[in-house]
């Protein structure tokens, strides 16, 4: 079988983003752009992947880390000097070399691989990967000859105005023999509007050698979308989000409004689940089946079992197992652990805490840096005391425990199990197993005083 080796172009500044963030690390639900186009490349099974960065572009390679060999192109002189930097790498290679844009984060595996397999049986020596779009604007146009061979490609800025009614693009990606790459390659000039090494150049090149130059033309101009500004950048975010979700409607996931859901690549969402509106699931996220996610709710990097609800709420890092209610309006922070059938109520704010099977904090509550048992009831405001302003320290609440409302824990502390605790408590020592600890100042009446004291204010 032939060797297949790709190129990504990934050094380019991005300056049309007006951006700090070079632009393939822009994300695109969540991930840099050009992590899903090496996602999808490497999909296809390849004997070698470079890809083409500027200097100081650490963060790309480390988004990117061990799936990629680097060359550095140390001055953006454009796609085709942008090429020549894998030339050490790959030029003593006999095989297919693709070349992909790291802008262009929506084509999938199967249409890479279906240019790989055209340009094969073609046995051309260029194959370009082109589309057909009413809006041409800012790409460059396939120029084919009166039999209807592709000639050559013209970039928008150096279109006539002839050669910009042409609806055929070139989506910037290519198959090339791998030698005959390299080698028109040093033929291309920078002579163009923009000054310029244009890789689509080569075409032209080819061409003047006879060497077979093909196209093959996607129906689906929307997977071939460069980005290059922030509303391109806004439009891929739709497109890929109607495809996850399009993805999970089809595996019986019910999502109640797909234009206002957003469910990141790597988030797992079993059958007969429900997504409400307004919801964002990110990270490495499960969602078993039957659990009803929102409305309004973010879940990141959280597994959710089945059966249970999150209302208005925004969890990440934790775990929530079965048929628990969380909201609306609560916060579970991260290294939390909601157990089976417990409830985390309105206001309620968990961090590093596990909530035991069966136990409720239903309001206005703050678990920091605790360990509540089994059937515990967590009355409305009682809050962990878990920081000193140095340290955090850790409360336990035993198993069969009830604290009253609005009591205060200082940690640590453990109260034992099937244990009770007054309401407006301030609970400083730990209380032992079946006790009940009132912590609190004792009530005096007296009465008529009211009366006496505003006699005294009219006087
Ligand atoms: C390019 C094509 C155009 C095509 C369009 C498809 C050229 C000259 N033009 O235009 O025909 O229709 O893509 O989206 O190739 N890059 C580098 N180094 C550079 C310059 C660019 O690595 O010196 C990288 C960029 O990071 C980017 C990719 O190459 O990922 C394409 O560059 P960009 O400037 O976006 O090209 P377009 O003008 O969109
Ligand atoms: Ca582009």
């Amino acid at each position: 079988m032939t060797k297949r080796y790709a190129v990504i172009l990934a050094a380019g500044q991005g300056t049309r983003m007006k951006s700090k963030l070079y632009k393939v690390l822009h994300p695109v639900l969540g991930r840099p752009m050009v992590q899903h186009v090496i996602d999808q490349i490497k999909a296809v099974q390849l004997d070698q992947m470079v890809t083409v960065v500027s200097r100081g572009a650490d963060r790309v390679v480390e988004h990117i880390g061990s799936d990629s060999a680097f060359v550095i192109q140390e001055e953006q002189l454009g796609t085709g000097h942008a090429v020549i930097q894998a030339e050490d790498v790959l030029k003593d290679k006999e095989g297919t070399t693709m070349v992909v844009c790291g802008d262009t984060p929506l084509i999938s595996t199967e249409t890479y691989q279906a240019l790989f397999e055209h340009h094969e049986k073609e046995g051309a020596s260029a194959t370009i990967l082109t589309t057909k779009t009413k809006e041409p604007s800012g790409y460059g146009r396939v120029i084919r000859s009166e039999t209807n061979e592709v000639e050559r490609i013209v970039e928008h800025k150096d279109a006539n105005a002839n050669e910009r009614l042409v609806e055929e693009i070139n989506t910037g990606t290519y198959c090339f023999d791998n030698q005959a790459l390299f080698s028109a390659l040093k033929e291309i000039s920078n002579d163009n509007v923009q000054g310029e090494y244009y890789l689509p150049d080569v075409i032209e090149v080819l061409r003047g050698r006879q060497e077979k130059v093909s196209a093959f033309i996607t129906p689906d101009f929307e997977e071939t979308l460069g980005i290059n500004d922030r509303l391109s950048l806004a439009q891929a975010e739709k497109i890929m989000k109607h495809r996850i979700n399009a993805k999970h409607m089809r595996n019986g996931v019910a999502i109640i409004d797909p234009d206002h859901t957003y469910i990141h690549p790597d988030v797992v969402i079993k059958p007969d689940a429900v997504i409400h509106p307004g919801t964002i699931l990110t990270g490495a996220t499960t969602i078993e089946s039957d659990a009803e996610i929102g409305p309004h709710s973010e879940v990141n990097n959280c597994y959710v079992g089945s059966d249970s609800v999150i209302k208005q709420s925004v969890t990440a890092n934790s775990k929530i197992g079965e048929r628990v209610k969380i909201g609306p309006y609560a916060h579970i922070r991260p290294e939390s652990a909601i157990e089976n059938d417990a409830k985390v109520g309105n206001f309620v704010e968990i961090k590093k805490a596990t909530i035991g099977t069966g136990s409720k904090v239903s309001h206005l509550s703050y678990m920091g840096d605790a360990q509540i048992g089994n059937n515990v009831n967590v009355g409305c405001g009682t809050i962990t005391v878990n920081y000193d302003g140095k340290h955090k320290y850790l409360t336990t609440i035993e198993d069969d425990s009830f604290i009253g409302c609005n009591s205060n824990l200082i940690a640590p502390v453990t109260i034992g199990a099937d244990s009770y605790v007054a309401a407006g408590s301030t609970i400083t020592k730990d209380v032992p197993a079946a006790s009940l600890s009132v912590a609190r100042a004792r009530q005096t009446n007296k009465e008529g005083y009211a009366t006496k004291l505003k006699n005294r204010q009219n006087d």
